[in-house]
């Protein structure tokens, strides 16, 4: 008995292929997360409990943009001096490069990734994190509306800001490559560019660079300003820390079944990537905050930005790229702090969450 298209000499990792009648029902040991050649359609047996468990934890972190009031930011954003010319800027591209960006990362998920990691668990929750990037995306159009911002210089910035330009186009070298219709993984080379992709969208987009972002508008919201926006923030920092987490176990996963991908040569470029990426974040904290404001300045975000990279190489089970970092945000830990990170899926939440009741236990 064969499992489905093994008569193929490539293997149908979508699901979408011809049905196998005389195919033996999978088995767990049947199951990989890339290049498997088991039916994806069949989610039991799980194989991966850590995915199903993301997948749980997000959808007990339901939220909707609308449900939280955005009366004191439009009176605030409205009011002559209630932001300070950097605190406009400072925010204005803050949303510009995040409006962009959420679509970036689902399409990155629903065109490249969906496709190349062939497991019903993990793609049980990366159809429910495409949902979470939908409502981010619709968190920037409802705060353009509400604050009446200017839709087409917010949504464009990713093209027109080089520092924010720069950061996309990084990124988008690595999607174009798998969201080719001719890709597939399969051979070693192709298996460390779908690794690639994984590192430079989880990793880098929604575990670096997301977090200058999270920095900025939360320290205005310490400050009791633009309130909304800041709460909002939060519910994405909860979202993108599964994000990120989700990520990082794929990344790993797969390396422990595939030992002979993580060569040095790919260890020593992932460390490249990294570094590159912590470059062009500290650019774009230059660029939205020429000048320090609200505590912060471009040169504890380079710091914090050396902290975050950190983080993330010893995740991948890399050497630290900046040893001697250490945190310039200590209020930052209350929202960010790893152990937070680590207890924002480990924890359960009593009842469905509206946007006047941001907690966890
Ligand atoms: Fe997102
Ligand atoms: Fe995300």
């Amino acid at each position: 008995m064969t499992p489905m298209s093994f008569d193929q000499q490539t293997p149908n990792t979508t699901g979408l292929g011809q049905v196998d009648r005389s195919g033996h029902r999978v088995r767990v040991d049947d199951k990989a997360m890339i290049n498997c050649r088991a039916d994806v359609n069949q989610l039991l047996p799980l194989k991966y409990r850590w995915a199903w468990e993301r997948y749980l934890a997000a959808c007990r972190n339901h939220w909707m943009p609308t449900e939280v009031s955005m009366q004191a930011d439009i009176e605030l954003w409205r009011s002559r001096d209630g932001l300070t010319e950097d605190e406009r800027r400072m925010v204005k591209r803050n949303l510009g490069f995040f409006a962009a960006s959420e679509s970036l990362v689902a399409n990155n998920i629903v065109l490249a990734i969906y496709r190349h990691l062939t497991n019903p668990e993990c793609r049980q929750y990366l159809l429910r994190q495409a949902f979470e990037e939908a409502v981010h995306t619709h968190t920037f159009q409802y705060i353009c509306e509400s604050l009446s911002l200017d839709e087409g210089e917010l949504f464009n910035m990713y093209r027109e800001v080089p520092a924010i330009t720069d950061k996309a186009a990084w990124a988008l070298k690595y999607t174009q490559n798998l969201s080719d219709p001719d890709f597939t993984t399969g051979t070693p080379a192709d298996d460390q560019a779908f690794l690639r992709d994984l590192v430079a969208f989880y990793v880098v987009f929604e575990g670096m660079w997301f977090y200058t972002g999270f920095a900025q508008i939360l320290s205005l919201g310490r400050r009791n300003k633009m309130v909304g926006i800041s709460e909002q923030y939060q519910y994405i920092l909860r979202d993108e820390s599964l994000h990120l987490n989700f990520g990082i176990d794929v990344i790993n996963q797969i390396k422990a079944e595939n030992p002979h991908l993580w060569t040095d040569a790919l260890q020593a470029e992932v460390r490249e990537m990294l570094q590159s990426a912590c470059a062009l974040e500290i650019a774009y904290g230059r660029d939205t905050m020429p000048r320090g404001l609200l505590g912060l300045n471009a040169d504890l975000c380079r710091e914090y930005m050396h902290v975050i990279t950190n983080r993330r190489c010893g995740q991948l089970g890399l050497s630290p790229l900046f040893p001697e970092a250490r945190n310039p945000f200590p209020w930052m830990a209350e929202a960010m702090d790893i152990k937070k990170e680590k207890n924002f899926f480990e924890t359960r939440v009593i009842e469905y969450q509206t946007g006047s009741s941001l907690s966890w236990e």
